[in-house]
């Protein structure tokens, strides 16, 4: 057996599949959540296998300071996945901004005062790294976010990009200051299936030309993917390396959203997928967010772009969270596997407004 280790934010969409792969590869796993109570959040934990043997659930928030001292008491790794995710939030100041950065630094010195933590690895965010004026063609490990211009121009979001460039920065000075090891993950969008009974953050952007959520199609003007699977697998491998230092991106395709909207086009035949968009012209550039660092320490990427949609989608299905056709589209084999037809298909009973509040 290994570990223990603490999985932060474990009911989420990244953390739940992370606490899942850790399971699976052997290790004891301490889970912290908000409300343990919370049954809907905690149940696809419970039932993941490995876990009657392995895991516990912990209680932790991260806008109470010394809230995940006990559960990293007696730890070898922190994963620290959590964080708010509100992009609608009135008092972002407040609800966003101080707690992602509170809350980092509160699992930091828990790690100091533990004295048995050998790692930590914090998920940070392309957010970080590309969030300026301009894009470059490129984007590695180097660059940061300009937190100016998120401030002056609050795009869709800009509270999450400032949160978490502070955050990580906030982290990487308190671990040079106090000997911590720490790694930080950059996952670009992440796109895949869920074991989460809500929908995903990332699923309201990355469905966003399916549910017509317009709000969001400025995120995938220019972006980058990468597979849940592959994320997490990325999260096992650094943590288990020991050569890994620094901070690392994990994204595996590019795209546009002219590049999307034709592949939803073409494998979702029943959804209407608009084509043009105001503002954004057909030739925009594909923007690159280099793994280099992370491949050549060995890792290689799993999934393709085809991959991560449609298992994104069937999830969606499987969980009623989007409907299976655009109300006024019309039928067809879409995709890979399309669920069996129903009475439930009808869009009135699971509509975009309710699948994004669910
Ligand atoms: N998904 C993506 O596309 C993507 C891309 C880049 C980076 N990331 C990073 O990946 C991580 C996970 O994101 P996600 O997509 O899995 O989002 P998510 O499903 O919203 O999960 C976030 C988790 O953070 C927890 N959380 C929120 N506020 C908290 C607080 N005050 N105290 C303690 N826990 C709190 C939530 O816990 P409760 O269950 O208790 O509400 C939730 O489980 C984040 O660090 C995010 O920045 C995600």
């Amino acid at each position: 057996m290994k570990g223990p280790v603490v999985v932060t934010g474990a009911s989420g969409y990244v953390g739940s599949w992370l606490v899942m792969k850790l399971l699976q590869n052997g290790y004891v796993v301490r889970a912290t959540v908000r409300d343990p109570s919370n049954q809907k959040k905690v149940k696809p934990l419970l039932d993941l296998p490995g876990s009657a043997e392995r895991l516990s659930i912990w209680r932790a928030d991260l806008d109470e300071e010394g809230s995940f001292a006990e559960v990293i008491k007696g730890c070898e790794g922190v994963f620290h996945v959590a964080t708010p995710m509100d992009f609608e939030s009135k008092d972002p100041e407040n609800e966003i901004i101080k707690p992602t950065i509170n809350g980092v630094l509160s699992i930091m010195r828990a790690c100091k005062e533990a004295g048995t933590v050998k790692r930590v690895v914090f998920t940070s965010s392309a957010g970080t790294v590309n969030v300026q004026e301009h894009q470059e063609p490129e984007y590695d490990e180097s660059s940061w976010s300009n937190m100016e211009f998120c401030r002056r121009v609050k795009m869709t979001g800009w509270m999450y990009f400032v949160s978490k460039t502070l955050a990580e920065k906030a982290a990487w000075e308190f671990a040079k200051e106090n000997g911590i090891h720490l790694i930080s993950i950059i996952p670009t969008l992440v796109v895949g299936p869920f074991i989460t009974t809500t929908m995903p953050p990332s699923m309201i952007t990355a469905l966003s030309l399916i549910t017509g959520n317009e709000a969001h199609h400025s995120i995938l003007k220019q972006v980058q993917l990468v597979h849940l699977d592959d994320l997490c697998d990325t999260h096992v491998f650094l943590y288990e390396h020991p050569n890994a230092q620094g901070r690392y991106i994990c994204s595996s395709h590019d795209a546009t959203i002219y590049d999307l909207a034709k592949m939803f086009k073409e494998r979702y035949p029943q959804y209407n997928i608009p084509q043009k968009f105001e503002g954004i012209d057909e030739d925009v550039s594909r923007v690159h967010f280099s793994s280099k660092k992370l491949m050549e320490l060995g890792y290689k990427f799993q999934y393709t772009m085809e991959d991560m949609f449609d298992e994104a989608i069937r999830s969606c299905w499987e969980k009623k969270l989007i409907p299976f056709h655009t109300a006024e589209g019309h039928g067809g084999e879409v995709g890979k596997k399309k669920p069996v037809n129903s009475a439930s298909e009808r869009e009135s009973e699971f509509g975009e407004k309710e699948a994004l509040i669910a």
